[in-house]
């Protein structure tokens, strides 16, 4: 099965931005880890990038029906900064029934008020947020925990 893997807006700036919160990685390095967690879990990973919310509504679409048909384990959502703003996201995710990790690398909870609400938790399987950019491994195994005992 797939894992598919969306990252949100800004997330392409990863290595240059703010390095001292995300770390010095670049998202094209974040794509390698995650190839190798899968592969790891027997998973295959589909990994992408987008700065524009209706792309990864799209997407999230498209992952709904990929999933009912079975040839999905799940969705690794680091949505960035809609995570706190999109509405659309979350009735997404809950419209189509998707299996969702919420991914953050930094600690959200440890900065500012703004990013301590999420309106993703709510629809998401789980929550992975804190540990760089490893997080997006461990929210494979998890994923890979998830599928197996989930029945899909
Ligand atoms: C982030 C945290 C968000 O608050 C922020 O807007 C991001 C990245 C993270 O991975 O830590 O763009 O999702």
């Amino acid at each position: 099965k797939t894992v598919l893997i969306l990252n949100g807006p800004n997330l392409n700036l990863l290595g240059q931005r703010e390095p001292a919160t995300y770390g010095h990685q670049t998202l094209d390095d974040v794509r390698q880890l995650c190839e190798a967690a899968c592969q790891q879990h027997q998973l295959r990973a589909d990994f992408r990038q987008s700065n524009h919310e209706g792309v990864l509504l799209d997407w999230i679409h498209e992952a709904g029906a990929a999933q009912a048909a079975g040839q999905l384990a799940g969705v690794i959502l680091n949505a960035g900064a809609y995570t706190h703003t999109s509405i659309a996201l979350a009735d997404a995710i809950k419209g189509v029934g998707l299996r969702v990790i919420e991914l953050h690398i930094s600690n959200v909870h440890a900065r500012e008020s703004f990013r301590h609400h999420s309106y993703l938790s709510a629809v998401a399987a789980g929550v992975m947020f804190g540990f760089g950019t490893h997080g997006y491994a461990l929210a494979i195994a998890a994923m890979a925990q998830l599928s197996h005992s989930g029945g899909h």
